[in-house]
């Protein structure tokens, strides 16, 4: 059977299976969702969600770019986390990037890959940001693995920025922002301990009353 054919196959054996587990499962969440985490994470192939963490359909709202970028004039993103925190009320939200991306690999050089270039600047931005670091490591997959935990950082910090956000907190929401990168060669997540709960680190020009 051809791929494509593969995936109606695969699609009634797994209704099939969860229904044998739990015949209700189909019902209950045609009822609605109340996931407890946003997760932004980069769009390739390789970096499942609900796989990598164990979670269940309903558990997990999920926005995936090239990336993982938190860019704040992409309306596709800011939808997704305004819907995420005022609506469905998550607690946390999770930057989740990961090593060997393409995406950080392609803004780290100068090749021209035509209409992706106008996204790969917003990481090129970054890089700028923490050059004096970067170009000191020699080793360009080590400088990229750095790279990919530095713009993990600042996708943190840029949800911290979102109008969005910064209300949740004032609110007195619980909402928690992390930061995580995926290792593609053993499957395991660094938590990169940057979680932010509220705006006291937020530089001051950023706050919005
Ligand atoms: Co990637």
């Amino acid at each position: 059977m051809n791929f494509y054919d593969q995936l109606i196959e695969n699609n009634k054996k797994w209704v099939a299976s969860k229904l044998q587990e739990d015949p209700a499962y189909f019902t209950s969440l045609a009822n609605g969702q109340k996931p407890p985490l946003l997760w932004i994470g980069c769009a390739d192939s390789r970096v499942p969600a609900n796989e990598i963490t164990g979670t269940k359909p309903g558990e997990v709202f999920v926005h995936r770019n090239i990336a993982n970028m938190v860019v704040h004039t992409d309306m596709n993103m800011l939808s997704v986390l305004d819907y995420a925190v005022n609506v469905l009320r998550v607690k946390h939200v999770i930057v989740c990037g990961h090593y060997g991306c393409g995406g950080l690999e392609a803004a780290m050089g100068n090749k021209h890959f035509g209409l992706i270039d106008n996204w790969l600047r917003h990481i090129k931005d970054v890089y700028r940001m923490y050059s004096k670091e970067l170009d000191k490591i020699e080793n360009t997959q080590e400088r990229l693995r750095r790279f990919v935990e530095v713009n993990v950082m600042e996708q943190v910090y840029d949800l911290a920025k979102t109008s969005i956000v910064q209300h949740a907190w004032r609110n007195g929401q619980e909402l928690e922002l992390h930061g995580w990168v995926y290792d593609i060669k053993n499957g395991l997540v660094k938590d990169l301990d940057v979680t932010v709960s509220d705006d006291s680190n937020l530089e001051e020009v950023y706050k919005v009353d």
